[in-house]
């Protein structure tokens, strides 16, 4: 099932979201709906306050080429046990903030530890974009967004744009 993705400025986007105690069917649920609704967006990356839930559980999948096989990761209380010196830029954007997109630089490299939707421990390193995509839906979970690492002014302005699309949306 899709799910409604909430657009920036909500309170919920704010919020630190709680650790996950046990793994469940309605957990379960809630992530294959969470890759049904990046997937269909589309989108690399969604995290479960994007969709109202304050729950410590995201879902990426960062294989974009065409014809190449998916590889859809459910993390829950996912955290970064690691992260390089080196640091990389890349161009984000987030389905909460529809079409903006800016330069963020973060670690290149993030050494990760999750549990996923059946209970099992995980622990490995990414690179490149999904480096770059675990670290900011992971900064989620922490009422974090990618516009919080870009200048007052910028973040303001696409704050507004925002207020605007929102007004427009709730009109139609
Ligand atoms: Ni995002």
């Amino acid at each position: 099932m899709k799910l409604p993705i909430l657009i920036h400025p909500d309170p919920r986007l704010k919020k630190v979201s709680a650790a996950v105690e046990d793994s469940s069917d309605a957990l379960r649920a809630l992530a294959a709906n969470m890759l049904e609704t990046m997937y269909d967006a589309p989108g690399i990356g969604i995290a479960a306050p994007q969709v109202g839930v304050l729950t410590r559980m995201v879902a990426v999948d960062c294989i974009k080429e065409e014809g190449a096989t998916p590889r859809p990761l459910i993390m829950i209380n996912p955290e970064v046990i690691e992260s390089s010196d080196e640091q990389n830029v890349y161009e984000e954007g987030c389905l909460s903030l529809p079409d903006q997109y800016a330069d963020v630089t973060r670690p290149a490299e993030v050494t990760v530890s999750w549990m996923d939707e059946n209970g099992n421990a995980h622990r490995e390193t990414f690179d490149g974009l999904w480096a770059t995509c675990v670290q900011h839906e992971i900064d989620h979970l922490d009422g974090k967004l990618f516009i919080d690492y870009l200048k007052p002014l910028k973040r303001q302005m696409i704050t507004r744009k925002m207020v605007k699309l929102k007004r427009e949306r709730a009109r139609a």
